[in-house]
């Protein structure tokens, strides 16, 4: 991806956010001057990777494979007693845009449609895993609110505005917005992009950027050590 392409897909999700009264903590907004400036003060947002994480999983093409995510809180998955058992993201899932089939091993997670009217639903086709990490051909019991939803394998399930539904570890999924762009948070035990997300068809987690302009914001995998 360009530097030039992350600069603008950053400033179009803050405004989708702000469109839907979501407002971001401050640090959503400092300049990578500002993350030199911050020393141990900010020890706990780099070392759990708060803050703006935009990809393609190396798709080449954003719109059609991509993710635009801000991580609001988290625990260190390192620590043997995190201070933190919880985490939490808000997503700007843009219509069509598809995030590839992955499943965690340790994360449960709440995905929710937290748009407002005239914003899009959010389809999910589900899988159970198998054994050796393909898909099986198991019947699939989830929880949307908590009220379960039998599906079928590999079948579609939207959320609409409101609605959320509950992935436990080794439930593969894959999601993308239908009839409009979708606010979409999510509420999880501890995350680790690092380790826990299992794609099917296996994809780097974060981009290569071909810097052709200078970083109006950082993303979380980016920030000077003091
Ligand atoms: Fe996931």
């Amino acid at each position: 991806m360009k530097r030039s392409e992350i600069n603008r897909y950053i400033e179009e999700a803050d405004a989708f956010f702000v469109s839907n009264g979501f407002l971001l903590p401050p640090f959503a907004h400092w300049s990578p001057e500002d993350w030199r400036r911050h020393g141990s003060d900010a020890a706990e947002l780099r070392s759990v990777r708060l803050g703006w994480d935009v990809t393609d999983f190396h798709s080449g093409n954003f719109h059609s494979v991509g993710l635009t995510l801000f991580t609001l809180r988290n625990g260190s998955p390192a620590s043997p007693r995190p201070a933190k058992i919880y985490a939490e993201k808000i997503m700007f899932v843009r219509e069509g845009q598809v995030t590839p089939s992955h499943y965690h091993i340790s994360k449960t997670e709440d995905i929710i449609n937290r748009g407002g009217k005239g914003t899009g639903r959010l389809a999910l086709q589900l899988y159970n895993s198998d054994e050796g990490g393909g898909f099986a051909s198991t019947p699939i019991s989830v929880f949307c609110d908590g009220i379960e939803r039998r599906l079928d394998p590999g079948a579609t399930t939207t959320l609409g505005p409101g609605e959320s539904i509950t992935l436990t570890p080794r439930l593969y999924h894959t999601f993308y917005a239908v009839e409009g762009d979708c606010l979409v948070g999510e509420v999880s035990s501890l995350n680790d992009d690092a380790t826990d997300n299992y794609f099917k068809d296996p994809l780097p987690r974060y981009p290569a950027i071909v810097e052709d302009e200078p970083a109006t914001r950082l993303l979380c995998n980016e920030y000077p050590i003091p």
